[in-house]
């Protein structure tokens, strides 16, 4: 047999015994390992899916109901579809996973060779990214067992020795069943300008019509004369699941002054039958060095550089497209985009065309979903060419099959100018970019 013939024949061998497992899948060989990396995250204790996926009985009692969510899509929650464009950290199953998931389940979910089960992946406790050099707690917060969602803003008032620059801000969930996401900013003040960085109210419910400025003022987050201080947006983001972004040396950051405060703006904390506290907390990491190329943001939609068209007026028991778009006039490098609407969202699609008519893909939302809201960080950075037009279409049911809509009868809903209600909606498409620089498409942000 020549040396051709047997190399053949190997591989043949090989892709035969690669089918017999694949149509024989057992826990110990195949299922542990995509259950724990892509499902224990979540499902252990103290985390926000509500039963464990650790252990062989875990799995096995859990089976069919495993299986309807994976085939349909459903867990990992991962919304944006993954054959449009792919993102760091992306969370799905690849078919030939869910392919072996079925195998197992309509075989009665063999365990295998129980020795061989893998060892369970060590989660990391208190920060996911390392060893912070400032921990601030955030007040802890008494939730009552009424069984409602509740959205509130929480300032994180904080001092430091000397203005500095942070280049990763980390939110950590004190009580995980219930701290569904989190969106905040960073408030720098000016030294002379703020006696004292723990004044005014710490907390806020955001169940009237708040727009930011009136919580700002509710809260103590206006210097002493009134004014406003300076404000990075979206510093510190959490959501089930999602760890926070950590961009290459000397790309991103932010500075922060001697008095500061993170406003979480807003905290959502889902329904609890039981009254419970929770206990957060942030972690700072400085700098190295002061950041080369700090991070902009601008947006699209509601608040942002373009105009919703038609205005946002979602008439009731029908559902609606809305578009907005805007040409941008020097080349820009994207790491990160974040598509928001609210209840009323169904799906959401964003895409550049180039001055070449070129279409550069940004992301594809099929199925909507207010729960799971990522911000989506490229696997590099995406050039977009001077002169391109970002467009967004986003599409909201009103109607009564919508089993989110908050309105039974539905009713009309507007954006209220960036009113922070979630019954009010929103359509928003959040870009984090930096100036094109020369060999940018290649700088990995994995
Ligand atoms: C990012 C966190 C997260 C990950 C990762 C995750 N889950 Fe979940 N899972 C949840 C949460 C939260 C719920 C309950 C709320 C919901 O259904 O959205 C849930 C619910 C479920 C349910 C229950 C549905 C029901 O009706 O009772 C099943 C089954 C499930 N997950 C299986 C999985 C499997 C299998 C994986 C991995 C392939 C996975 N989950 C990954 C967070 C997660």
């Amino acid at each position: 047999m020549s040396r051709f013939t047997s190399i053949c024949l190997g591989f043949i061998l090989m892709m035969v015994s690669c089918d017999e497992r694949d149509s024989n899948p057992t826990f110990s060989h195949d299922i542990a390992k995509i259950i724990y990396h892509n499902c224990s995250p979540c499902h252990r204790p103290n985390q926000i899916g509500h039963f464990n996926l650790l252990t062989y009985t875990d799995v096995k009692t859990n089976a069919n109901k495993i299986l309807y969510t994976v085939k349909n899509r459903l867990m990992p929650p991962w919304p944006a579809d993954p054959h449009y464009t792919s993102f760091v950290g992306e969370k799905v199953l690849t078919e030939k996973e869910v392919g072996l998931i079925e195998t197992w389940v309509k075989q009665s979910c063999p365990v295998g060779d129980s020795s061989q089960i893998p060892a369970l992946p060590t989660f990391p406790i208190g920060s996911m990214l390392g060893t912070p050099d400032l921990h601030i707690p955030v007040k802890p917060i008494r939730l009552q067992g009424n069984y409602t969602d509740r959205f509130l803003v929480i300032k994180v008032p904080f001092e430091v020795p000397r203005d500095s620059f942070v280049s990763m801000v980390e939110f950590v969930p004190g009580n995980t069943k219930v701290v569904h996401h989190v969106n905040g900013d960073l408030v720098r003040f000016e030294f002379d300008k703020k006696k004292d960085v723990y004044d005014g109210s710490l907390v806020d419910n955001l169940v009237w019509d708040s727009t930011i400025r009136l919580v700002y003022k509710k809260i103590g987050l206006l210097h002493d004369d009134g004014s406003y201080p300076t404000l990075a947006r979206s510093v510190v983001n959490y959501l089930p699941g999602v760890i926070a972004q950590k961009y290459p040396e000397g790309i991103g950051g932010w500075k922060v002054n001697r008095k500061s405060a993170f406003v979480l703006a807003d905290i959502h904390y889902g329904p609890t039958v039981d009254d419970v506290w929770d206990s957060s907390y942030i972690n700072i990491f400085y700098a190295k060095s002061i950041p080369k190329r700090p991070l902009q943001e601008f947006q699209l939609g509601t608040l942002g550089v373009s105009s919703i068209v038609p205005p946002l007026i979602i008439a009731p028991d029908k559902i609606s497209t809305y578009h907005s778009s805007c040409t941008i006039t020097n080349d820009i490098s994207i790491l990160t985009i974040n598509p928001h609407m609210h209840l009323l969202g169904k799906s959401f699609w964003a895409y550049a065309l180039t001055p070449e008519h070129d279409t550069i893909r940004l992301i594809k939302i099929p199925h909507w979903d207010f729960n799971w809201q990522n911000f989506y960080t490229f696997k590099k950075m995406l050039k977009i060419p001077a002169g391109s037009t970002i467009y967004i279409e986003g599409v909201f049911d009103n109607t009564r099959d919508n089993p989110y809509n908050p309105n039974n009868p539905p009713k009309e809903v507007h954006d209220n100018n960036g009113s922070m209600r979630t019954t009010d909606e929103m359509f928003q498409f959040i870009i984090t970019y930096l100036p094109y620089e020369e060999g940018d498409e290649n700088i990995s942000l994995e």
